[in-house]
């Protein structure tokens, strides 16, 4: 027997008990004839006292031992003495007394310190990302991301779901991003795909009759990594049949309030979901996944200034560019530097430039950036449009609605964080709904599905398809967390006539069609149930519910920015027999 109890399980209850224990050398303090070990393993940390005068063979042992050794040790459980206690840990009313030790492997000076949580460069911490993963940090996100897969298992097989694997060696399918391609020695010159997500499999398992699937499925997209992306991730990835959007979502809903409180219960969920649709949002929040902890929400100015005196704001109304502005609360004292750094970062995100005008706390006059441009009257209407209080600032862009969006949520962003106003304890989830189904591609001149060619448009928006496509919406949803999009999914096209039609809007044609998708039309044209599904991405909602800046840290073994694996030098050139087996022969770069 290696160990009687692991070294975060004794408590006062135990004292007397003769125990082992195994686990690392956390910490050791050398007091000559007293020696006091931290041994660590991932359900805690026991103190180990060594008394040369108890036992000098396990002193002596004790001695020996660096930080990182794997260790084994007999002793007696006691109670410390009070002023000796360790409220931080569970086990800090109780020491082991030391009879016996044994050293069950040494390890070397580590690169980095498991007992400090580290701040060392990232590529050292995945470079040793078995050492990293020791750390107490790491073990709760691993522990946290088991936690919330174990129980979505749970709650679905519960509602009567079944999980069903789909393959890894797959064909093409669209989700937007590079695929990563994978060659065939059988099949000379020919390539699987990994799947992007496994979107027309489980539209295939619809029509195969298993009206309730789901997957937590590994997902592979070869697109620029971000601190939310990577290029491999994984997805609840589910389906349904015989629904409407409005069970989809209300199943989300209650899945994801469970689960919050039952892995991250200090956490405040706001039910039901707030809703909005995807031009609300981006005329409120400049942004389809907006973080809803604080408002900060934008006001349309384009009528209060139509008129305006000022030219730069009345020929963006004539123009029919978008005018917003916001109120920031506490800023007005903000100094020319500080403003033109706002304007600086508005300038990055696309914009013109940047209007802005502060409201002093004690009532004096206001100050704007374009004071001189307009009359008193003017600049009066224009602070009580945006409901402008003693000690705001407002901030105002005047730009191509995309753009005054891109540049609004920037400042957004960035003032919130400055004034933290995100309650850290606050998961706000909401709902953006009716995504334009098309978007016109400039640079290819056609239209692009928004979010995937199989996803229907609104019912009273069909005949939208033939007189104007850009203004159809779709039967498209987007979870949003804390301003990430946690989720994304639709109500599919079942209907082969509508599939088509969407088609030859894509400028999709019938050979495409049939090479990319034929499965899925031939599938279609054998009973396919009314049907739709999400997936929401697994990595997303645990670095949410672990106050995490990237999905890296709730990853055992995750890619770094390049889309590298540090630990195991992949991708690694490979040897010329392994080509020439796959056909394959290099061009020189
Ligand atoms: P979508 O492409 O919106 O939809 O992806 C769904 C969710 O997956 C997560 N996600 C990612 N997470 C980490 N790294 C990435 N590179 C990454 N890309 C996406 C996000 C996102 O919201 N088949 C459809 C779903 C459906 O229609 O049912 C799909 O994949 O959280």
């Amino acid at each position: 027997m290696y160990r009687s109890h692991t070294c975060g399980e004794l408590r006062p209850g135990h004292a007397g008990h003769e125990v082992t224990l195994a686990g690392w050398v956390h910490r050791r303090r050398d007091h000559g004839p007293l020696i006091f070990i931290d041994l660590r393993d991932r359900y805690g940390i026991t103190q180990v006292v060594f008394d040369a005068a108890l036992d000098g063979a396990a002193h002596a042992i004790a001695s020996e031992v660096r930080s990182e050794y794997v260790v084994q040790i007999r002793g007696t459980v006691r109670l410390r003495p009070a002023e000796a206690h360790n409220p931080e840990i569970g086990t800090g009313t109780i020491e082991v007394s030391a009879s016996g030790a044994s050293i069950l492997n040494a390890a070397r000076q580590p690169p980095l310190y498991i007992s400090r949580d580290g701040n060392e460069e990232e590529a050292l911490r995945l470079r040793y990302r078995y050492l990293d993963l020791r750390r107490g940090r790491m073990q709760r996100n691993i522990i946290l991301r088991h936690q919330i897969v174990k129980f979505i298992r749970d709650f679905l097989d519960h509602e009567g779901f079944l999980e069903i694997e789909t393959p890894i060696l797959m064909k093409s399918t669209p989700e937007g991003a590079r695929d990563y391609l994978v060659p065939s020695r059988v099949h000379p010159g020919q390539f699987y795909a990994l799947p992007q997500s496994p979107q027309q499999l489980k539209q295939l398992l619809m029509v195969a009759g298993f009206d309730r699937y789901f997957q937590i499925a590994r997902c592979f997209r070869d697109e620029d990594q971000r601190a939310d992306r990577q290029p491999e991730f994984t997805q609840l990835d589910l389906e349904m049949s015989f629904v409407d959007q409005e069970d989809i979502l209300a199943l989300m809903e209650r899945l994801f309030v469970a689960l919050a409180a039952a892995v991250v219960p200090h956490k405040r969920v706001v039910v039901p979901f707030p809703r909005l649709t995807y031009a609300e949002a981006m005329d409120r929040y400049g942004s389809d996944k907006p973080d809803l902890r604080y408002g900060l929400a934008f006001t349309d100015l384009r009528a209060t200034v139509a008129g305006s005196s000022f030219a730069v704001l009345r020929d963006a109304v004539a123009r029919g560019d978008a005018v917003r502005g916001m109120a920031v609360p506490g800023c007005a004292g903000y100094s020319r530097r500080q403003l033109d750094e706002l304007v600086e970062l508005a300038r990055q995100a696309g914009a013109r430039g940047l209007l802005w005008a502060a409201v002093p706390a004690d009532g004096g006059e206001v100050r704007a950036s374009f004071a001189r441009q307009v009359p008193a009257d003017e600049l009066a209407a224009i602070v009580a449009a945006l409901g402008g209080q003693p000690g705001d600032l407002l901030l105002i862009a005047a730009d191509a609605p995309r753009v005054a969006s891109a540049s609004l949520d920037r400042l957004r962003r960035e003032l919130a964080a400055r004034l933290r106003l995100a309650d850290p304890d606050h998961l706000a989830f909401a709902w953006v709904l009716e995504f334009p189904l098309l978007e016109w591609d400039a640079e290819e001149q056609r239209w692009q599905a928004v979010h995937h060619p199989f996803t229907a448009p609104l019912d009273e928006d069909r005949d939208l398809l033939a007189s104007d496509p850009g203004r159809a919406r779709a039967k498209a949803y987007d979870l949003v967390l804390n301003g990430f999009e946690a989720g994304g999914g639709s109500i599919r096209i079942h209907q082969r006539d509508v599939q088509q039609q969407l088609f030859d809007l894509l400028g999709v044609s019938r050979e495409t069609a049939q090479e990319q998708f034929g499965h899925l039309l031939e599938a279609f044209e054998y009973g396919a149930p009314p049907h739709g599904g999400i997936a929401p991405g697994i990595d997303r909602l645990a670095m949410l519910f672990a106050d995490e800046p990237t999905i890296r840290e709730v990853m055992a073994f995750p890619k770094t920015q390049q889309a590298a694996d540090a630990m195991l030098g992949a991708p690694s050139p490979v040897d010329e027999r392994q080509l020439r087996e796959l056909h394959i022969r290099l061009r020189q770069p």
